[in-house]
């Protein structure tokens, strides 16, 4: 999408659609609605008198202007509550716009900066929160359909307007930045909407190079061997069913840094999860193609972070791995070991994502790490407990757990906090092995968490997005399919760690 800001008049402008907005509980259209409904003799007002117009969130209002104003169509949109405002709604509206313009096969708009002015929202968070609600909400996956009337014209050019000129670089940098993170969570949902049968590991490992290419990144993609030589035991198992060989993919922004401790990304890349030989129930297997949706986001903060140029180090881990049954898969009893020598015992070949991340988050520890955020589709258990509203952080550092609770309430990436307790340690004791894969029912999301502490020594959090990564319905900034979650909220924390470094 070309996105541009511009100086210039709502009344004025020369535009297919000019978009202006109204709070719920205001009486009369003001500020940049106030002018266009002037110009429009009151038709606004009298939309609003008529009960015909609310102002509530997401709603949308299609006016004609007759030429009272240059632009081809006037939409308002309801922003809710004044008192309410903040960037999600502006978010929100963005989107609900979006759909509503691509409904009219509209190509370009041009909209005031919701929020900019209201004075609870920086112009800069308002510019950032337009973009991104705009790019996100009209996002549609169309690599698949081939029956035309299916797939809506994207929109191709977005216009902020302003009239206030001082206002302008805030704008500028707040849309760049918007349009770079909202690329990278399109990159994330893309990838989380491929069927496994088009993106097998080595496919992760070709866009990832492709990426890095585009976007100035070092990207290296260790082979089985390569794997093997480093001790990688608890990946290359899960593997071991599947003919697509298992790929470990490093992404690296201002790698030749090295005076500076790099901040670690990981995502778990099963790019499909059978279950295994511990074979799951084959209803609702299908959704298991968005089992890499935590490296799918990974590749979408990297791309954002070289994008945005954070002047911090960061490295991004991408273990990629297809879980099937088969002769050769690894099996419930197995033992097996991980990079740092701990020894495994296999309870369940369909916990396996904590497998392939043991060997991950130990591969972090050859950057004395800053910091290590993993993100994982790891549990059902999470799912349960948070449903789709929020994902699970566990984490062994409260600055951490609390800088990442504060990237969640930027980014609306929500994330609620369930412990770490020595207590649980127990459920995952093995009488063969140092541990076992799965204790159980109880606590699942939790003991997610307890088994991959064996493999950090660095503050470290653990994000469940189990219940995150993918949309059944359209809502606000989110439409049907990958959502992209957690590349808004990692790459919220990436810009404060930048700020303070
Ligand atoms: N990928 C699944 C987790 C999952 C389940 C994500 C449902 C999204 C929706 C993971 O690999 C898995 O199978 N986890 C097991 C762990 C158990 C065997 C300890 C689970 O949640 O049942
Ligand atoms: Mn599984
Ligand atoms: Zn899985």
């Amino acid at each position: 999408m070309e996105i541009k800001v511009e100086i210039g008049s709502v009344t004025e402008v020369s535009t297919e659609l000019l978009v202006v907005n109204l709070f719920e509980d205001v009486g009369q259209p003001g500020g940049a609605t106030g002018a266009v409904d002037a110009a429009l003799q009151g038709a606004i007002a009298d939309l609003m008198a008529a009960g015909d117009i609310k102002g509530k969130e997401g709603e949308v209002t299609l006016l004609y202007p007759r030429g009272g104003v240059s632009a081809k169509r006037v939409l308002v949109v309801g922003l809710g509550r004044r008192d309410a405002l903040n960037v999600h709604a502006v978010r929100r509206a963005a989107a609900a716009v979006a759909r509503k313009a691509q409904e009219l096969g509209i190509e370009s708009l041009c909209t005031i900066v919701h929020g900019a002015g209201a004075g609870n929202i920086d112009p800069e968070g308002a510019a950032q929160a337009v973009v991104e609600g705009t790019v996100l909400g009209s996002y549609q996956f169309t690599a698949y359909l081939t029956c035309n009337d299916a797939i809506r014209k994207p929109l191709a050019g977005l216009t902020l307007l302003t009239h206030d000129a001082t206002s302008l670089p805030a704008l500028q940098a707040g849309a760049t930045a918007g349009n770079a993170i909202a690329e990278a969570v399109c990159l994330a949902r893309d990838l989380t909407n491929l069927p496994g049968n088009d993106l097998p590991p080595s496919a992760m490992a070709a866009r990832a190079q492709e990426v890095a290419a585009q976007c100035g990144l070092t990207c290296t993609v260790l082979d089985e061997t390569q794997m093997q030589t480093l001790g990688m035991g608890s990946l290359l198992a899960v593997g071991k069913g599947t003919d697509q060989p298992s790929q470990f993919i490093v992404l690296e922004h201002n790698a030749d840094r090295s005076d500076l401790k790099p901040y670690v990304v990981v995502g778990k890349g099963i790019t499909f999860d059978s279950g295994g030989i511990s074979l799951k129930p084959g209803q609702g297997m299908e959704a298991m193609k968005d089992d890499m949706a935590g490296a799918a986001a990974t590749l979408g903060i990297m791309q954002a972070v070289a994008a945005l140029d954070l002047p911090i180090r960061v490295v991004g881990l991408m273990p990629c791995v297809e879980n099937m049954p088969s002769g050769k898969a690894y099996r419930p009893g197995d033992v097996i070991k991980a990079i740092n020598g701990r020894t495994i015992e296999v309870i369940s070949t369909d916990a396996e994502g904590r497998l392939i991340l043991a060997d991950a988050l130990g591969y972090a520890q050859r950057y004395q790490p800053q910091a290590v955020v993993d993100l994982a589709t790891l549990t059902g258990a999470c799912v349960v407990a948070l449903g789709t509203v929020a994902s699970g952080l566990l984490c062994n550092d409260d600055a951490l757990a609390g800088q990442l609770e504060k990237a969640a309430g930027e980014s609306g990436e929500k994330t609620w906090r369930l412990p770490l307790w020595d207590e649980y340690k127990q459920q995952i004791k093995s009488d063969v092995a140092d541990i076992k894969n799965s204790g159980g029912r109880e606590a699942g999301a939790v003991i997610g968490g307890i088994f991959l502490q064996n493999f950090v020594d660095y503050p470290w959090a653990h994000v469940d997005i189990a219940g995150m990564v993918f949309s059944h319905q359209v809502e606000g900034w989110r439409v049907k399919g990958g959502t992209g979650y957690g590349v808004r909220l990692l790459v919220a924390w990436l810009r404060q760690q930048a700020v303070q470094a």
